[in-house]
């Protein structure tokens, strides 16, 4: 299996994965189709992925999607087994399941994580959440400065993410804050970025993509061009020129890698998921070698992959 990476004439660093599509908010803004319409991957679908993945040579798996992952049952297994094969493991997660317990053994696996944040508002935040009830809100000290922050941010700001971090160990950064731009948070994400820096954390930002829940709710949340481009200069002011560098030149993470979602589909795009094949039919080596990778995109502003291009269409027809 050491020549299945030559014989793809590919290295594939980094992979996407969809856990199940199953989550505890129902965000506005959500991209994700909600529907299970097919039987999601089970245990044994992510163990042979994993195995395909030793054999690729990948570095990291970035587990981006489709609903909460720390609601995954599987995640737990995945991680482990990815750790036994030097994988590292990345999680995209609203946070509300990042209890003390959990957040210690995402540390002990060497997890990154990227936690999303919203609103430092506690109703705004249950706006963008759609939940009744959301995390606790409690205060924090930091650098004499009190803030009051929901509760899983505080127990991963006091865990040892922050007292004992060692970036080398960790494939990306071990946390980052994001938040999706939308017309609800949009004048409070300058305060974001600010906390982060503040925190010393790593801080991105979505430019919204009109699918699904969000294409439904987007009188309530598209931001105008305009605006879009006053945030950007507003935090390459906060944040300065790793921020351009990342928003100007960040190449799709799909333009060299590939993405297996819940129900073992193979694509080269989180959002647009065209499908190349699929794991239970196909060995997917085959499935890789008929793949072709997005095209490369570059735009002064936030990210806009063709794919995201459809909203500024969207607000010039409106
Ligand atoms: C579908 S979520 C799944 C992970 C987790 N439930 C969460 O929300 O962080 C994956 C990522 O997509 C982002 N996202 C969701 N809907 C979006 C949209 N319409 N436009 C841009 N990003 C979006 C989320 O903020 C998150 O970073
Ligand atoms: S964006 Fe994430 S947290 Fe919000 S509904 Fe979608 S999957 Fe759930």
């Amino acid at each position: 299996m050491k020549n299945l990476k030559k014989c793809l004439e590919r290295e594939y660093k980094e992979i996407g994965l969809f856990l199940s599509k199953r989550c505890n908010y129902n965000c506005p803004y959500c991209s994700t189709n909600m529907n299970i319409s097919k039987k999601e991957l089970d245990n044994e679908d992510y163990k042979k992925i994993l195995d395909s993945c030793k054999d690729l040579g990948v570095k990291c798996i970035i587990i981006c999607g489709a609903g909460e992952p720390l609601l995954d049952q599987n995640l737990f297994e995945i991680i482990k087994i990815a750790r036994s094969y030097g994988i590292s493991v990345n999680i995209t997660t609203n946070g509300y399941y990042l209890e003390r317990k959990t957040i210690e053994f995402l540390y002990e696996n060497r997890v990154s994580l990227c936690v999303k944040l919203h609103s430092l508002n506690e109703e705004r935040y249950l706006q963008l959440s759609r939940i009744r009830k959301g995390p606790k809100w409690v205060n924090y000290n930091y650098s004499n400065k009190i803030i009051k922050l929901p509760s899983f941010l505080v127990d991963l700001l006091k865990s040892n993410y922050f007292t004992r971090s060692n970036k080398d160990e960790f494939y990306f950064p071990p946390i980052c804050i994001e938040t999706v731009i939308t017309r609800i948070n949009y004048y409070e994400i300058p305060a974001l970025a600010n906390l982060a820096k503040l925190l010393k954390i790593q801080f991105f930002v979505e430019p919204l993509i009109l699918i699904n829940n969000a294409e439904l709710n987007k009188k309530d949340l598209v931001v105008s061009e305009n605006k879009l481009n006053k945030l950007f200069y507003r935090l390459l002011w906060i944040q300065g020129l790793n921020f351009f560098l990342g928003e100007v030149f960040h190449k799709c993470m799909m333009q060299k890698n590939f993405l297996i979602t819940n129900y073992g589909d193979v694509s080269n795009c989180i959002t647009a998921l065209r499908t190349f094949g699929n794991i239970k039919d196909d060995p997917l080596k085959d499935i890789l070698r008929r793949m072709k990778p997005p095209k490369f995109h570059c735009h002064l502003g936030f990210r806009r992959c063709p794919t995201r291009y459809y909203i500024y269409n969207e607000l010039k027809k409106n």
